[in-house]
């Protein structure tokens, strides 16, 4: 079975989740890239209403044969309990050529589960994931 996990990350803690889980599992990794500057207090505000409002937002081309793999693991945060913009976009433009998916979701709020979240990336994905995982980070939020 060839995977990939493909990740979007704003701070870091995704990406760190994404590469200890491509190291473990020897899979191929790809980093989502988007187009805004989300740096700072403002990227955080701006953030959290695009999450809300559902806002659509550019990412780079995707450089990977997304179709050649039989499996992504598609690894992102939580912004407001909803999907991140540039993952959101992500699953839009891409998500048809994914064959099978999992999701690995970050947060930080320890009290809620985000299976609205997953199947929301379902609805919009065009299929159910088929496993999936949370990962709680502790630790003081970066901006
Ligand atoms: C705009 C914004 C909204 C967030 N909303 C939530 C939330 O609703 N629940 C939660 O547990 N964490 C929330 N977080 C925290 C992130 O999901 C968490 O810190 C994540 O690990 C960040 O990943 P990154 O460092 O890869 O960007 C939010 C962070 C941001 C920037």
């Amino acid at each position: 079975m060839s995977r990939i996990i493909i990740f979007y990350s704003r701070t870091g803690n995704t990406k760190t989740v994404a590469e200890e889980y491509a190291g473990e599992n020897k899979t191929a990794i790809y980093g989502i890239k988007d187009l805004v500057n989300r740096r700072g207090f403002f990227g955080v505000v701006k953030s959290a209403f695009q999450a809300v409002l559902k806002t659509p937002t550019p990412i780079d081309e995707v450089s990977i044969d997304i179709s050649s793999y039989s499996r992504v693991i598609l690894c992102t945060p939580v912004w407001l309990g909803g999907i991140p913009s540039p993952v959101r976009t992500f699953i839009k433009k891409y998500g048809q050529l994914v064959n099978k998916v999992e999701y690995i979701v970050t947060h930080k709020n320890e009290k809620k589960d985000y299976r609205k979240t997953m199947k929301e990336m379902d609805k919009l994905m065009g299929k159910v994931h088929v496993r999936e995982a949370h990962v709680l980070i502790t630790g003081k939020q970066k901006n």
